[in-house]
């Protein structure tokens, strides 16, 4: 019995990171338009650059596209897992996002994962990743630097977590995907000082 729910858990696993890895903003600049988005704008394959480089719908059906990804990943894990087995979604969060920004079917070069793990987060711990996300709205509404606020997102979800004494398997969860938003991030954090990021609906600075 221990070992088919561990088969189960395993498997949930793996089809997150699967699911993860189906790169809608990659899917539908190839799909639609003939391009690879990785070529454009920023480089990247997500959401912002797709609404950069494709437009408004574009954007914001790969945003809720993301964020969906994030959701039903950990929907699966819960399903799968025992009540006491919360490491279970949270293993499949996480590996949706590496999914995301490693993804096996297009050489391993993804987006940066942050809709993604605002799916992971607001199914994990609602509350926190809501507050997070109402104050980067404001903060790239301000500033239009959409980098900025992913920034704020991933950095508030765990201090707010901890704040909140949230349980300990979501806390290293959002702290392990803070991580992975800084790292994916470094070329914008090196514009955002160098004041050359670039803000919504400018003119486009690669990398
Ligand atoms: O979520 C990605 C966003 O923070 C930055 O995207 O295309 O401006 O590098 P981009």
């Amino acid at each position: 019995m221990k070992g088919a729910i561990f088969l189960i858990n395993a498997l949930a696993i793996i089809v997150s990171y699967l699911l993860g890895a189906v790169n809608f903003s990659f899917l539908y600049g190839r799909l639609f338009r003939g391009i690879d988005i990785r070529q454009h704008g920023s480089g990247n394959a997500g959401a912002t650059n797709t609404l950069r480089v494709l437009g408004k719908g574009p954007g914001i059906l790969v945003l809720v596209l993301d964020v969906l990804k994030g959701v039903g990943a950990v929907a699966i894990g819960y399903w799968s897992a025992a009540p006491d087995q919360l490491w279970v979604p949270v293993l499949c969060g996480l590996l949706s996002i590496v999914g995301h920004n490693w993804p096996i079917y297009f050489g391993f070069r993804g987006g940066k994962g942050v809709a993604t793990t605002i799916g992971v987060m607001a199914t994990l711990a609602f509350i926190p990743t809501l507050i997070a996300c109402i104050a980067a709205v404001v903060v790239i509404a301000v500033t239009r630097y959409v980098s900025l606020g992913s920034l704020i997102i991933a950095l508030l979800i765990p201090v707010l977590l901890l704040v909140m004494k949230g349980p300990a398997e979501i806390i290293a969860a959002s702290v392990i995907l803070c991580l992975f938003v800084y790292i994916r991030h470094r070329s914008n954090i090196v514009k955002l000082w160098t004041g050359k990021e670039n803000k919504l609906g400018a003119k486009v600075n690669k990398g």
